[in-house]
């Protein structure tokens, strides 16, 4: 069997751009032993983190994907069932290593896709930012930057269900219109208003949970919004990825977070991985009672994952973007 997959051709210097990848071909053995698989990918995640979760020239793309079993000597693994694996941008797998993939969770009518999306690792790490974090309250006030993403525009409906204040900031008209129709109060577009004038307009009060996606000058800012005692979920920090090494060395806000005592958390979704199966089953309920909502951008053809991911770094994807085979 014949297989494809995206290897880094060029190490990452600033955005990403196609001379940093290469698609290859590679001959998958068929002959498997006991407990082996060889999965098709159905549809890959495309995630930010695969910026700086590659190591060298020639390793392939990491990620997670969806895929079925094609062939099979693992009586726990049908053929034709669904698995998620993370098996990196490849078309096809075999699978040696059972701990790379589970079967997939029941979603019940919704779409498999869902399992990469909402119902995945963004909106899970969704889920514990806000709770575990963040541990909102009803009456406080949140905000929310890349808050028409696949993590962010889950947090912001989460914290609002859970009776905040929710403000969210995304880089165009048609997401700032979107979160608005998920029952964000506010919805600024970043690219046409000034911050501090937003700011200042949706949270005069200040801002008690942060729920930081972007990072970099847009949490300096928001940083000195917040009130006493606020809290910051570091979750991500797009608009500095492209600087690799070369991050900001300061000078930190120190005296902004001391000054209002602030609790800054970074966190990976991931490591909440052992309660995820309690989480979900709160969030499928959630997603069927349709108080989540959630958006994906699919683009088609695995030949295509390089225009998706480049994508993430553009903010052409509406909610979680995702590559389907
Ligand atoms: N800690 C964790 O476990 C974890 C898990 C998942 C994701 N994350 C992080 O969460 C963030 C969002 O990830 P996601 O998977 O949900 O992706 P996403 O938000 O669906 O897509 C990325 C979005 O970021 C925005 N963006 C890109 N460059 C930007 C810049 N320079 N300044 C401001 N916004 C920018 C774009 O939206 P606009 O059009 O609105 O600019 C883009 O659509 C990332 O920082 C990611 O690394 C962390």
């Amino acid at each position: 069997m014949k297989g494809k997959k995206w290897i880094l051709a060029e190490k990452f210097e600033g955005e990403p751009s196609p001379r940093n990848f290469k698609l290859v071909e590679e001959d998958i053995d068929e002959n498997l032993k006991d407990g082996e698989v060889i999965c098709e990918a159905v549809y890959l995640s495309v995630d930010p983190y695969m910026r700086f979760f590659v190591d060298d020239v020639g390793d392939v793309l990491r990620g997670e994907q969806l895929a079925k079993i094609v062939r099979s000597k693992n009586p726990d693994f049908k053929v034709g069932s669904l698995v998620l694996g993370f098996f990196g941008w490849r078309s096809l797998t075999k699978v040696s290593d059972l701990s790379k993939m589970k079967p997939m969770p029941n979603l019940g009518d919704l779409s498999p896709s869902l399992a990469l999306g909402a119902l995945g690792l963004p909106g899970l790490t969704a889920y514990f930012g806000v709770f575990d974090v963040l541990k909102v309250k009803p009456g406080q006030t949140f905000v929310v930057t890349a808050g028409a993403g696949a993590t962010g525009s889950i947090a912001g409906q989460i914290a609002k269900l859970k009776g905040c204040k929710v403000i969210g900031f995304a880089g165009s008209k048609e997401k700032c219109d979107l979160i608005r129709k998920y029952g964000f109060d506010y919805a600024f577009n970043y690219k046409e208003v000034t911050l501090r004038e937003a700011m200042a307009t949706a949270a005069p009060e200040g801002v008690d949970c942060y729920f930081d996606n972007v990072g970099g000058e847009f949490t300096n800012t928001i940083l000195s919004f917040m009130k006493t005692k606020g809290r910051i979920a570091i979750c991500g920090s797009i608009s500095t990825y492209g600087m690799d090494d070369n991050q900001p060395t300061g000078p930190l806000p120190y005296h902004t977070v001391l000054k209002k005592t602030l609790t800054l958390q970074a966190f990976l979704g991931i490591h909440y991985r052992a309660e995820f199966p309690s989480a979900l089953n709160e969030m499928i309920q959630w997603v069927k009672e349709g108080k989540i909502k959630y958006q994906e951008t699919i683009t088609d053809g695995f030949d295509n994952m390089v225009d998706a991911f480049i994508g993430l770094f553009k903010g052409s994807n509406l909610g979680k973007a995702i590559v389907k085979c």
